[in-house]
């Protein structure tokens, strides 16, 4: 599972980065549309790279996302798939 899901980020940012437990984008909608209400929000206090983020983002939820250690990826990727005038990207306030 988390091959796919790392192959999916570099095909989003062109680079690879080998995090061991990326869930492919496609898990992770059809988990937000069977869990979560169309005028839901999607919290993920789990983050990692930000799969859930972009998926709420591809299936028109808003979300809010929580990462402790790989923070600046998450955002990274979040800045790159999302119109910046439709979402606030929270930068991490440490590295
Ligand atoms: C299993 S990974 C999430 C993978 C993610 N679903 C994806 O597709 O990339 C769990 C994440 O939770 C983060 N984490 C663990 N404890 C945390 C905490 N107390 N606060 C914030 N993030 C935390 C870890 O840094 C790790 O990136």
């Amino acid at each position: 599972m988390a091959v796919e899901g790392v192959k999916e980020y570099h095909r989003i940012m062109g680079k690879y980065f080998d995090f061991p437990t990326v869930k492919p984008l496609a898990l992770a909608e059809k988990l937000i549309r069977h869990l979560c209400p169309e005028t839901g929000v999607v919290l993920d206090a789990f983050a990692g790279t930000g799969t859930s983020g972009q998926a709420a983002h591809n299936l028109g939820r808003p979300f809010i996302l929580i990462e402790d250690r790989v923070a600046n990826i998450a955002a990274e990727r979040l800045r790159r798939v999302i119109d910046s005038n439709k979402c606030n990207v929270v930068p991490p306030s440490r590295s």
